[in-house]
Formats: C-alpha cells, sequence, structure tokens
C-alpha cells in the first residue's frame, strides 16, 4: 500500500440501540478487568513469538519509515536522529530497528512497564535477526555487536544508545533538556490520559529541529465491538465514558484536537491524513446516534486511523538540500 492510500473498511449492520447498550456492558466489564488484572500485552501477539514480534515490530518501521520519507524527502531518513518513541508496547525491536537504520540513539517512554529485564533474551534475540536483516557479511557482524552492546546497556541500566523509560503518570518533565529530534509513536497516542499535557512536554524534550511521525487508532479498541460498530466508544457523553476510563483505554481526542494542540505548541507544516476510513453513507446512518460531542464531520469521524506528521522549525522542503540552503 502507497503511503497515502486509503483502505476503505466494508460497512458493518447498523444496530445503533443494540450497540448502544453492548458498548456500555463492554466499557464497564474492561474497566473492572482492567482494575482486577492491570494493563495487559496490548499485541495480538507477544514477545514470546520472536518472528511474529519482529514481523510486527518491521511493518510499524517501515510504515514510520515511509511517511517520514515522504513527508520529509530530503532529510536523510533516521540517520543521526535521536530519537523518541511513545508508547512502544512490549519489546523495543523498533527501537534496535532505528539504531539499525542510523539512528543515533532510541528511547522508548511508557506508562506501563512493559519491557522488563526478563526481556533482555529476547532483545539479544531481535538484535540477531535484525543485523541478519539490514547487513550481510562483515557488516552484519558489526551491526549485531552494536546492536548487542545497546541491549546488555540496556539491561544492565548503563549509559547507551538504546533507552526505556517507565512514567507511571506520563509525565515527560524528567526528560526535560533532552534533544530529541525525531518522535515517534505507533498505536499509543489515542491511550494518552492528558494528551495535551503530554504534547506541551514534548516542546521541552525536543531539539529546534525536531519532526513527529504517529500513527493513531481512532476506532473502537475492544474486539468484536471494534468490528460491529467501529464508533462505539464515541455513543457515549463525557460523564459516563470516562467514569470508566482507565489508564490505556482510549481518549476519544479528535483529528481536529492534535492539529490545534499541535499548532498551540507552535509544531508547522502539519499534515493529517487517514490510512483506513469507513464507508460514508455507514457513517451518515451512526452519526445522529453519536455523542453530540461527536458529531458534524462526517468526513473525520469515518477515519479510523489517522497519520500525523509536523516539523518544529519548518525545514521540511520539496528541494534538495543544497538548493533549500542557499
Ligand atoms: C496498543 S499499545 C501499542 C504498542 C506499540 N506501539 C504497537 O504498535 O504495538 C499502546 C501503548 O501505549 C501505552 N499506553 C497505554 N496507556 C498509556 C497512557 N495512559 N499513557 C502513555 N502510554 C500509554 C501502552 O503501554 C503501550 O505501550
Amino acid at each position: 500500500m502507497l503511503n497515502q492510500e486509503i483502505e476503505v473498511l466494508p460497512p458493518p449492520h447498523v444496530r445503533n440501540r443494540f450497540h448502544h447498550g453492548a458498548g456500555v456492558l463492554i466499557l464497564a466489564l474492561n474497566a473492572i478487568r482492567h482494575r482486577i488484572r492491570g494493563y495487559r500485552t496490548p499485541r495480538p501477539r507477544g514477545t514470546s513469538r520472536l518472528k511474529a514480534a519482529l514481523g510486527y515490530d518491521r511493518a510499524v518501521f517501515d510504515n514510520w519509515q515511509s511517511h517520514y520519507l515522504d513527508y520529509f524527502p530530503h532529510g536523510g531518513g533516521f540517520e543521526n536522529r535521536q530519537v523518541l518513541e511513545i508508547g512502544p508496547g512490549p519489546d523495543l525491536g523498533t527501537g534496535l530497528l532505528c539504531l539499525a537504520a542510523g539512528a543515533a540513539s532510541y528511547t522508548a517512554v511508557d506508562a506501563h512497564r512493559l519491557v522488563t529485564p526478563r526481556t533482555g533474551g529476547v532483545h539479544a534475540d531481535l538484535a540477531t535477526l535484525i543485523a541478519s536483516d539490514f547487513a550481510h557479511g562483515h557488516e552484519r557482524l558489526e551491526l549485531q555487536a552494536r546492536l548487542l552492546h545497546a541491549v546488555e546497556a540496556l539491561h544492565a541500566d548503563q549509559e547507551g544508545p538504546l533507552r526505556y523509560h517507565h512514567l507511571p503518570d506520563f509525565d515527560l518533565s524528567p526528560l526535560a533538556g533532552q534533544d530529541f529530534d525525531l518522535v515517534l509513536s505507533h498505536s499509543a497516542f489515542e491511550h494518552l490520559t492528558h494528551p495535551r499535557r503530554t504534547l506541551h512536554q514534548l516542546s521541552s524534550v525536543i531539539s529546534e529541529r525536531a519532526h513527529l511521525v504517529a500513527e493513531i487508532d481512532l476506532q473502537t479498541h475492544t474486539r468484536w465491538i471494534r468490528d460491529v460498530d467501529p464508533l462505539n466508544i464515541y455513543r457515549y457523553r463525557s460523564p459516563l465514558y470516562d467514569g470508566f476510563r482507565f489508564s490505556g483505554s482510549p481518549n476519544r481526542f479528535r483529528p481536529d484536537e492534535y492539529l490545534e494542540t499541535l499548532e498551540s505548541e507552535n509544531w508547522v507544516d502539519l499534515r493529517i491524513y487517514p490510512q483506513r476510513v469507513l464507508d460514508p453513507e455507514y457513517v451518515a446512518r451512526i452519526e445522529p446516534s453519536l455523542d453530540p460531542a461527536f458529531r458534524g464531520d462526517l468526513e473525520h469521524l469515518g477515519w479510523m486511523t489517522i497519520v500525523l506528521c509536523a516539523s518544529r522549525k519548518g525545514e521540511r522542503s520539496w528541494k534538495k538540500p543544497e538548493e533549500s540552503a542557499s
């Protein structure tokens, strides 16, 4: 699929009343389950299945790379970038891929400690597989040694190019003063408890040449209802929805709110586009039964996953670097 090609999802059967009731039940059950079991590994496939995990990480990484290249064609990609990933999930395969692609460092921040010292072996195996994917012969051995060294330092709590910070209330202020220049995220922005605060705090951890590339899932998350009623989470008024919220449940932050917040935080060259959308006729039949706060913009309502790109300095250019330098 090309970057900005759009997948139109097949419209499910419209059953507004039934799905409204079923959704409330699911919200309540999820809130109870979360209170009992805490946050669980969110991916369909766990790190125990190494190749599947790497396949997933590789798909996320390849998507970032193509969105970024499309957004900033002459920027040199990941080369020498100080990468910050928001919400990496249960392994740092994406981080190892960034380092293999030339990033100077990779730092992940997460509200849940999904990466633990027990995942050391997984990361060593991922490093070996990634090295053989990226290089051959002598270069492969060098890359493998570099990645393994990064993994060892991470799990020994030593300074190295691969870093992980568990921030339970997702307060980024301990990282203030860092100079990240590429902020990446996949299926995590929609979980931020305070998206405005996080976007505000990002300003104090990035350099003036920073870029942002984030893929965001705006669809209902819980299995079954996700497919039969993709807009289910937008049916409920805030007092009810917020009553069942927990760290990790979708925040219902909308595309225009991302744009407005990024703009007010001095990001420029904002670009937003959908990857997966709902059929407009289907959206028109669901919209009247949604919470009034989410009605009114049929096009954006149909966006189920979006890509958000932004630049700190406005250096995004269609010109080659030599031309734009003059
Ligand atoms: C659906 S997972 C996505 C993980 C990974 N990026 C991927 O694509 O599979 C959501 C990620 O967001 C993190 N997360 C959940 N709730 C959060 C919150 N309230 N604040 C910050 N991160 C959160 C999770 O711990 C997890 O890393």
